[in-house]
């Protein structure tokens, strides 16, 4: 025997009028819902939909496939069918590796490949800073959102997960990661790096590198003395 579950509110009996529709349960002065055609109907059809068993329960328990559960269905014992070979999912198309990757031909990006910053994209020099200023506000913002939380707000390694027991990421003041390029950071956060995970499905590709930026201030707020002879992110910052 199937459990039913019960219609909840009070059911009208057949024929007569649902209490609702006589707008007992209305502010005066509110609009009536319109009343069913055939009350009477409207009750058989309620059977009936009781009858063939469309329930909450049922509709949980239907019959449906969970990521990663066998199908015998088809061929490869698979119940997700792989992408068909040349599809682009919306939002996925990959046409420039240095900014969708970080690295081209196996080299990391030296530059952070986002109009502001790119020196091969010329812009006004006011609209130059005014467009960096926003990327970085916008990269503190993520970065304090996904990154703070263990590399702390200064970028030093002593963030409050760390402070309960995580381990400890390297501060990014030292000098190997002064002189890694823009490309490592962006991929650090694409991939995850060792203990790290990944957040390529967390933060959209354009704000990977809005971090990236803002992570390189932290560093120029640090060391000013690699702000010599490159095209600088802390410009926006000092307007
Ligand atoms: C849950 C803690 C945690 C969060 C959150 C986190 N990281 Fe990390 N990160 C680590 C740890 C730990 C390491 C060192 C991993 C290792 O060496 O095994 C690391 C390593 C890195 C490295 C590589 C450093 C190197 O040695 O070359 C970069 C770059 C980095 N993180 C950037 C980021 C950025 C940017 C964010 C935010 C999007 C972020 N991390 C969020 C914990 C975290």
């Amino acid at each position: 025997m199937t459990a039913t579950i019960r219609w909840a509110g009070r059911r009208p009996a057949a024929g007569r009028e649902a209490p609702e529709t006589k707008g007992t349960r209305m502010s005066a002065g509110s609009v009536r819902r319109p009343r069913p055609a055939a009350p009477g109907l409207a009750a058989l059809a309620l059977a009936a939909l009781t009858l063939s068993g469309c329930n909450e329960q049922q509709m949980i328990t239907q019959p449906k496939y969970k990521p990663l559960q066998p199908s015998a269905f088809f061929d490869n014992g698979q119940s997700s069918r792989p992408v068909e070979p040349g599809t682009v999912a919306r939002g996925q198309l990959r046409v420039n590796p240095a900014y969708d990757l970080g690295e081209v031909d196996g080299q990391l990006v030296n530059v952070i490949p986002v109009k502001g910053f790119d020196p091969a994209v010329e812009l006004e020099p006011s609209e130059a800073r005014r467009t960096r200023k926003a990327f970085l506000e916008r990269g503190r913002q993520r970065y304090d959102i996904f990154c703070a939380p263990c590399h702390d707000r200064t970028g030093a390694g002593q963030g409050m997960i760390v402070q309960r027991g995580f381990s400890p990421p390297p501060s990014f003041h030292i000098d190997r990661l002064r002189e890694a390029p823009p490309g490592h950071y962006y991929k650090a956060i694409t991939n995850g790096y060792g203990a790290m995970y990944s957040y390529a499905s967390r933060i959209p590709v354009e704000d990977r590198w809005a971090i990236v930026a803002y992570v390189r201030a932290l560093q120029l707020s640090q060391d000013p003395s690699m702000l010599a002879g490159t095209p600088s992110p802390a410009e926006g910052v000092a307007e």
